[in-house]
């Protein structure tokens, strides 16, 4: 890469400069007139932390746990498709550095490597995420495929009934099957860097397409703007009873959704908004967060993504009710920006953060984190100030 990464908008814009424009407004881009995307860090950036003085910050650790496993940082990587678009073998790279640590890997349906492959390289960090698709046959495949390749986590992403609009990708004629036309052609041979490794990486593995339909017995293909629309609630139940692991349903944003599914008997709720990219009228996933924490309680595990840039976030999220973090697009930044090496830097970048923003807000581990933290806690404002002090 060459280029030194100091935020993830510096990833961002060389992503934008190296891969072909149709690769990057798949990641970047969103439904509607794209707001949501922007709202939803513009969200995070407004919550307050309330900075502690004269703690012993000098030993800090960002290691975590998530629904009874043991983690190395606060924060994972989120489910996404294809992510073999954004650099060759990405997929590899993600699981390598899920591996190394001991980070969640949320592994898409529509992953560019299979299921399997991904979980052994990733060391049994990697954790499926199930889509409703049409074929019933083909989803109970893919349930029982986790299964028999040591997944812990299964989670299934509800919020993409009906497909949505985006418009970069219409523009851009952006289709699975690849179409080939002159717009294309251009696009391609105008980044040389990307064109070149996926070529050469094609010629070794074949183009990148989304592996676990190509290896179903079941004959399915994917279809991208296909409806998720078989997960309801009786799908859940039944999935309930086929999964035996733990269970996270990704894609809540309503706290009687929440109740509702907390019932059901799921492990964990993912609290998100799919990063702008389904629903761009939904409230900022932060604003769901405070809200799903109060309806489920404090004992259910919540997971979060949706607009999370820096460690700042990764700490405003915990502060406001995660118990774990992912990142979204912030990961296929870096990728973009430098395949394996530019993920790397930018999950110590985020790591760095998070500790850096902890050592100021008092807090030596991420699970010591709480609401106690944030600016407008009740502890916090002047008046329980006041009253602590008369009481002295
Ligand atoms: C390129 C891309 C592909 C995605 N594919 C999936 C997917 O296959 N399954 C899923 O549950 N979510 C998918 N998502 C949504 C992410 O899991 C996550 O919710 C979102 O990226 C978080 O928002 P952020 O990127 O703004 O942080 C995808 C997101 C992106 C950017």
């Amino acid at each position: 890469m060459g280029k030194q990464l100091f935020s993830v908008d510096d990833a961002r814009r060389h992503a934008r400069k190296r891969l072909p424009r149709m690769m990057f407004d798949f990641i970047d881009g969103s439904s509607g007139d794209e707001t949501l995307c922007g709202l939803n860090s513009a969200a995070i950036d407004e919550i307050r932390l309330m900075p502690r003085v004269l703690v012993d910050v000098s030993e800090r650790s960002l290691s975590s746990s998530i629904l009874g496993l043991e983690t190395g940082l606060p924060f994972g990587i989120a489910p996404m498709g294809m992510c073999g678009l954004a650099w060759p073998g990405a997929d590899r790279d993600l699981a390598i550095e899920a591996a190394r640590r001991r980070m969640p890997l949320c592994v898409s349906t529509a992953s560019s490597m299979t299921l399997e492959q991904i979980n052994e390289i990733a060391e049994g960090h990697a954790w499926f995420q199930l889509y409703a698709d049409q074929s019933g046959d083909f989803v109970n495949e893919l349930v029982d495929r986790a299964a028999a390749a040591a997944y812990d986590v299964l989670i299934l992403t509800v919020d993409v009934p009906i497909p949505s609009v985006r418009l970069r990708d219409l523009r851009n004629g952006f289709a699975f099957p690849m179409r080939w036309g002159l717009q294309q052609l251009w696009d391609f041979a105008s980044h040389p860097h990307w064109s070149m490794a996926t070529l050469a990486h094609a010629l070794r593995n074949g183009m990148p397409r989304p592996m676990n339909y190509a290896t179903s017995s079941n004959n399915t293909t994917f279809v991208r703007n296909a409806s998720r629309a078989q997960a309801n609630w009786s799908f859940l139940a039944t999935l309930r009873d086929r999964w035996h692991g733990k269970l996270v349903v990704k894609g809540v944003q309503h706290s009687d959704d929440a109740i509702r599914i907390k019932s059901m008997g799921a492990d964990a709720i993912y609290v998100s908004n799919h990063g702008g990219r389904q629903l761009n009228a939904a409230p900022p996933a932060i604003e769901s967060l405070l809200e799903i924490k109060q309806a489920v309680g404090p004992t259910m595990p919540l997971i979060f993504d949706s607009g999370v840039r820096n460690g700042e976030h990764v700490v405003k999220a915990l502060a406001t009710g995660a118990d774990f973090v992912m990142l979204g697009r912030s990961a296929m930044y870096g990728l973009g920006a430098g395949g394996g090496t530019g993920l790397s830097d930018v999950i110590d970048m985020i790591s760095r953060e998070t500790s850096a923003v902890m050592g100021l807000i008092g807090q030596q581990r991420p699970n010591m984190i709480d609401e106690t933290c944030l600016a407008n806690h009740a502890s916090n404002l002047p008046n329980n100030v006041m009253s602590g002090r008369a009481a002295e």
